[in-house]
């Protein structure tokens, strides 16, 4: 058995297998935009969940929010993104006109244009926010932008949520949503879009706490990957330098992956001190202070912020699941000597949790499996697949992840019984059709 991975590979299963395609592809395509398929539809939403159970279901003071995309011209101002914070370093060739980040650049040691060998202007400063105008006159006053970050929405509601809610510090406030960025290169597949969805969330706390709580964070924000399987050794902290933190952070460490293209961040922890809501009073004349009942002085809450990237975590489970057998995993079919992948996602994160699939297309045995399929799509989602031979089809789920394969065949109409394959182990069980519920329901579990 042989394991190998890259990047080339993963993006064909996407579109082969409907996670993920390219935006716009009939017309070319649109750079840093992608859309996602029925599989991924279902992986990302599982990303999802499984991130808002953690948040919102096991801690009981962190509070969800689904603020809008769109917001007044002044919550970008008293972010700092419309000012230099939010801002790439840029270079443009001076004959083919591409433009690339000047920090990647230095890193791979490249000062010619790297599409035409061109001379490179020196780096400009080029504002990431993306612009559209709302209401039918397009001048100055009508100007909004899309959010570069979700975080915004959810401090500008502090007072909303903390009152409607009976909250005190500490307490958390998260949301899931997209943002949109006027990223200078996208690229790596979905590591680096346009358009993305952030699962972040801002925990409220006295300064005095900062340390402590950005340390729980970090250990619990890493051991989440963890438990959803993916692998230590392709996991690890980074915490920034001094130059590199950005305009509201006073520390930052970012959770990295090492993705067949190096390692990349998924997800920032950032100790964004009082820089927010001092910031959102000054400029919305509301008071976000809180008051110490020790001092009776008034104080801005720290910010401890956990914000992680849905597609990049995407992306970074299905590499980590990725695993190529050579030779085949079976030894039962043609398969032998071909190349065999498996997506050894945890059950969790699976798009599919169980396919059916009958020996034979004939009667009686289809109703039977369609029969079986239709019960446990209540609890499950489920594939119902008659197409091909059995060791394709069961090829097929291996590629996307699928924990059970469950066959129908002629000795099933005699003796009520199936065989549960196992992606994992490959074990095949026989069992009788009303314990399959039950048996899945403890696996699954
Ligand atoms: N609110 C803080 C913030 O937005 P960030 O480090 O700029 O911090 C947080 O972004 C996370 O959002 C990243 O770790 C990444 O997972 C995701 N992200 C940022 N830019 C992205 C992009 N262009 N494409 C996909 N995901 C992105």
């Amino acid at each position: 058995m042989e394991k190998e991975k890259n990047l080339e590979k993963i993006v064909s299963l996407c579109k082969r297998r409907g996670f993920v395609f390219p935006g716009s592809e009939i017309y070319g395509g649109l750079a840093g935009i992608y859309d996602y398929g029925p599989l991924g539809v279902e992986l990302s939403m599982n990303v999802k969940n499984a991130w808002r159970r953690e948040m919102f279901r096991l801690h009981e003071n962190i509070f969800e929010l689904d603020s809008s995309i769109l917001m007044q011209k002044r919550v970008w101002q008293a972010s700092g993104h419309t000012s230099a914070g939010f801002t790439d370093p840029l270079r443009e060739c001076k004959k083919c006109h591409h433009r690339f980040r000047a920090d990647h650049l230095t890193e791979q040691g490249i000062d010619k244009c790297p599409d035409c060998g061109g001379d490179l202007t020196e780096p400009k400063r080029f504002n990431l926010l993306v612009e559209t105008h709302l209401g039918p006159v397009q001048d100055d006053s009508s100007l909004v932008y899309l959010r570069g970050e979700t975080a915004q929405g959810i401090y500008v509601n502090y007072n909303n949520v903390k009152i409607s809610q009976s909250a005190s510090l500490p307490f958390g406030i998260g949301q899931i949503g997209k943002a949109f960025r006027n990223e200078i290169t996208p690229g790596h597949f979905i590591y680096r879009m346009r358009e993305f969805e952030q699962m972040e969330q801002q925990y409220f706390i006295k300064p005095s706490e900062a340390d402590k709580y950005f340390e729980q964070w970090k250990e619990e924000r890493l051991h989440w990957y963890l438990d959803l399987g993916i692998k230590k050794e392709n996991l690890r902290l980074r915490p920034h330098v001094t130059g590199e933190l950005a305009h509201y952070a006073k520390a930052a460490v970012d959770i990295e992956y090492n993705f067949p293209f190096g390692w990349h961040e998924i997800e920032g922890i950032h100790n964004r001190g009082d820089w927010d809501l001092s910031r959102h009073s000054e400029y919305s004349g509301q008071d976000l202070s809180e008051i110490d009942t020790g001092t009776g002085k008034r104080f801005y809450p720290y910010v401890i912020e956990t914000s992680a990237g849905v597609d990049r975590l995407t992306l970074a489970f299905i590499v980590d699941a990725y695993e190529e057998v050579i030779g085949g995993r079976t030894t039962t079919t043609q398969s032998i000597k071909e190349i065999e992948v498996v997506l050894k996602l945890d059950h969790r994160l699976s798009p599919v949790k169980i396919a059916v699939l009958p020996l034979s297309k004939k009667e009686p045995l289809v109703n039977m499996a369609k029969d079986i399929a239709s019960k446990l799509r209540k609890n499950w989602n489920v594939q119902y697949d008659d197409t091909a031979s059995i060791g394709k089809r069961y090829r097929r789920q291996d590629e996307i992840g699928t924990p059970f394969c469950i066959s129908v065949d002629f000795e099933s109409i005699d003796d009520k019984k199936v065989t549960v394959r196992d992606r994992d182990t490959m074990k095949q069980e026989r069992m009788e059709i009303g314990k399959l519920e039950i048996y899945i329901a403890e696996k699954l579990k």
